[in-house]
């Protein structure tokens, strides 16, 4: 029998700009399960680069989306931390702030 490794794509993230390393990591690591656009509209959660479903949420004011983002957003599949309580709080915006410098 004969095997077929695929070697998986090396992927070239060099465009995106060094101000939101980090939260591109925590976004890339933890945020993506919910936020990636192709699932978004099914988990009903703001996808990464929807400028419609971020707007509003923008409107709030950065301090009341670090806010969901640390606490959760009630009575959704928003958890606290998105469900990883050892992030820093730190990781945790910068990854809000990597999504929402996406999304508008
Ligand atoms: C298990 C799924 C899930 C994960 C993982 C997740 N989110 Fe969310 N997120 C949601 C959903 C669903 C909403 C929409 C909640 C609502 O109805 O306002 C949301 C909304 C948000 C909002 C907008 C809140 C507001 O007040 O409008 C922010 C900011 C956010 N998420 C940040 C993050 C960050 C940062 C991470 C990674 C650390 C993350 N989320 C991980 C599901 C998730």
């Amino acid at each position: 029998m004969k095997k077929f490794i695929t070697g998986s794509a090396v992927a070239l993230l060099l465009a995106s700009g060094a101000a939101f390393a980090d939260g591109k990591a925590i976004y890339d690591t933890v945020c993506t399960a919910c936020h990636n656009p192709a699932v978004a509209p099914t988990l009903k959660s703001p996808g990464l680069g929807d400028k419609a479903a971020w707007a509003p949420r923008i409107a709030k004011g950065m301090d009341a989306l670090y806010a969901s983002a640390l606490n959760g957003v009630p009575n959704t599949a928003m958890t606290a931390k998105g469900g990883n309580p050892s992030l820093a709080d730190a990781d945790v915006k910068a990854a809000v702030d990597y999504m929402v410098g996406a999304s508008k």
